[in-house]
């Protein structure tokens, strides 16, 4: 498998500490810039409001398989939460695009730390993605 970073997050939470667990729980904003080789497959980015990015937790710990989850006192199965001690460290956030001037994406609800590795952007599509 070889993974291609697409873009790259500029946003408020420069250290884990105090950043959102999940980014629906806050209302700052960020910015995605898209490398410009990637730029033209924005075109029609903006009929939709909201997006799903899926970006590289870069910064994660050592991979633990069992976790505490956030305000939890039980260790559960890493894969039933939203921990980013993973195997294959994959941030996953709906967001709100509130703006895109060019390759640049402003967005709300994302949780990731500045200069994250973004791998892709779909757009959320309320017939497919609610049950
Ligand atoms: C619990 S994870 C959830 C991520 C995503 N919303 C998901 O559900 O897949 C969110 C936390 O990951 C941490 N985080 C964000 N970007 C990261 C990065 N590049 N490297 C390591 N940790 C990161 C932040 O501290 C944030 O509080």
């Amino acid at each position: 498998m070889e993974l291609k970073t697409i873009g790259l997050v500029n946003s408020p939470y420069k250290i884990k500490k105090g950043s959102p667990h999940q980014g629906r729980f806050s209302e700052e904003l960020s910015t995605i810039e898209i490398f410009t080789e990637y730029a033209e497959a924005l075109q029609g980015i903006e009929q939709f409001s909201h997006l799903m990015v899926i970006y590289w937790m870069d910064r994660s710990g050592p991979v633990s398989l069992k976790v505490v989850p956030r305000g939890r006192t039980k260790k559960r199965g890493l894969f039933s939460t939203r921990a980013p001690v993973r195997p294959n460290p994959l941030g996953l956030c709906m967001v709100e695009l509130v703006k895109r001037e060019g390759n640049i994406l402003t967005v709300k609800w994302l949780d990731a730390l500045d200069e994250s590795p973004v791998l892709d952007i779909k757009p959320f599509v309320s017939d497919i993605d609610c049950l």
